[in-house]
């Protein structure tokens, strides 16, 4: 079903993100019938481009980062036929009355900031005076959301001076995905889980995003961020709260978003001993500090953590995080790991037979819970280990339908008016709250990064960290 129809302003649309997400996402939903052919997106960027320019950025951008299977001639000329391009500069005058006379007041106005965060303020404050953005207009922005705390209340002021909160969309893209949204389904759409939801039955929660690419190309940004920054402080952080987070009232934006922010207020602080940072080291590629290009760099490009919250449902169950670049396998999920039985008829001989619920980002997102049952075969009562496997590509039906990305989700909500799966102001703050403490802590330490070897599963200290609790990370390759 379309949406309503729109224009979409893409500022920084010469940019990689736009290249790579952005304008594919489109593109995807214009192929699905989405978006509505009446409506229009419109480039901007500092650049003096050309309309033909801009129509062949976007054509280079569909061919590079869109399935065969989607494209063809007709529908890239006619998705392009709804984008244009207009040169504005940030901070002075030139391009804002040709973008005052492009947008239409009668359809839906998102501006989506996909540029440098120091631009978010000076542009949000040329929207408003020059009378482009109105009461029902959206603003989309991209992360870092700031750098710490004050940087980000700094940009919430910013935006605040010509945006209400309601119109505020802060892009966290996993939560657009398949599976995230399909663990609040599982959790409260079922009756099942709920009860056992809880330091009574679960042991342990593991948080894993573990990545093959390194950071080369884009070293003297993440230099400056590093994991903590870059992932846990929103993506790991998201994954947590929805995993953690109480029932909310209802699947409404604040109800949802409340109840994630008692979450994070509720994260204890982390002692040094359950934190390891780790850096890769050199071979077959580069290492962490040649892609950082920065021999001294003292930044993690790996992180595992040991988190606990401290509130009833979790006094007792903590929380494993882990991330980080050139790892042996690319997998995100999340292991909801559950305790034994209190007592047992059969020998555990065989070792654990705790269930674990498994929740697979990607790749081949889809969810399985392990169970314990008898061997099959005449061999006694033997228990073994199997999982109830739910794979959603399967589930949703044989021809595989490719599960749209985060993106192209997050965009229509956008347009749909719908803040469910952005993050509040408030949200990102208390984030900051609690991150700030651990790096001024490293700052003021010194803190090296532990070395680990590419392609594999990060440095030992990280192993030693979960052995000392009796509990082991589950392993990249054979899950
Ligand atoms: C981005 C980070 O937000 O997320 C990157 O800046 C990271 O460092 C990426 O690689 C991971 O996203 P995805 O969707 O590829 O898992």
């Amino acid at each position: 079903i379309p949406v309503d129809p729109f224009d979409l302003v893409l500022f920084g649309a010469t940019g990689d993100l736009a290249k790579r997400k952005i304008l594919p996402s489109l593109y995807r939903r214009f192929t699905a019938g989405q978006m509505p052919t009446d409506a229009r997106v419109i480039g901007a960027a500092r650049s003096e481009l050309s309309q033909d320019e801009f129509h062949t950025l976007v054509r280079d951008a569909i061919e590079a980062y869109v399935s065969d299977t989607m494209k063809d001639a007709a529908t890239i000329d006619a998705f392009i036929a709804q984008c244009s391009y207009i040169a504005i500069d940030a901070k002075g005058e030139g391009g804002w009355e040709e973008l005052k006379t492009s947008v239409r007041d009668e359809v839906v106005k998102a501006f989506y900031f996909s540029v440098a965060p120091a631009i978010f303020g000076p542009l949000a404050e040329k929207l408003r005076s020059h009378g482009i953005a109105c009461e029902n207009s959206r603003l989309v922005v991209e992360k870092p959301f700031g750098i710490d705390l004050e940087t980000a209340k700094k940009l919430n002021d910013d935006l605040a001076a010509s945006f209400h909160e309601t119109q505020i969309y802060r892009i966290d893209h996993f939560l657009g995905k398949e599976t995230v949204q399909n663990l609040m389904a599982v959790r409260f759409a079922n009756v099942l889980f709920e009860p056992l939801w809880n330091e009574r039955y679960i042991d342990h929660v593991q948080i894993t995003v573990a990545e093959t690419v390194g950071v080369g190309g884009r070293g003297s940004y993440y230099d400056k961020s590093g994991a903590m920054r870059d992932m846990v402080q929103n993506h790991l952080m998201q994954l947590l709260c929805l995993t953690a987070m109480e029932p909310p009232a209802a699947f409404d934006p604040d109800r949802l978003r409340d109840e994630k922010l008692k979450v994070i207020r509720a994260l204890d602080p982390v002692a040094p001993k359950n934190i390891v940072r780790g850096q890769y080291k050199a071979g077959p590629d580069p290492s962490y500090l040649e892609d950082a290009e920065n021999p001294d760099s003292k930044t993690e490009c790996y992180i595992a953590m040991k988190v606990c919250i401290s509130n009833w449902r979790w006094k007792h169950t903590p929380f494993y995080l882990r991330t980080g670049k050139r790892m042996s396998k690319r997998m995100s999920e999340i292991v909801v790991q559950f305790k034994e039985t209190p007592h047992s008829i059969f020998d555990r001989d065989e070792g654990s037979t705790a269930n674990a619920l498994t929740i697979r980002l990607q790749p081949d997102e889809g969810m399985d819970l392990s169970v314990t049952i008898k061997e099959p075969g005449p061999g006694g009562m033997r228990l073994v280990n199997v999982p109830l496997d739910m794979s959603f590509a399967d589930a949703l039906g044989p021809d595989g339908e490719e599960i749209p990305d985060a993106y192209e989700r997050l965009i229509m909500d956008v347009i749909r008016g719908n803040q469910t799966l952005f993050m509040r102001g408030d949200e990102v703050e208390a984030a900051w709250a609690w991150t700030d403490p651990i790096i001024d802590a490293w700052e003021a330490r010194g803190d090296k990064p532990q070395p680990y070897a590419q392609g594999s599963s990060g440095p030992e200290e990280a192993l030693a960290m979960m052995l000392r609790d009796g509990r082991r990370w589950r392993d990249l390759e054979t899950g």
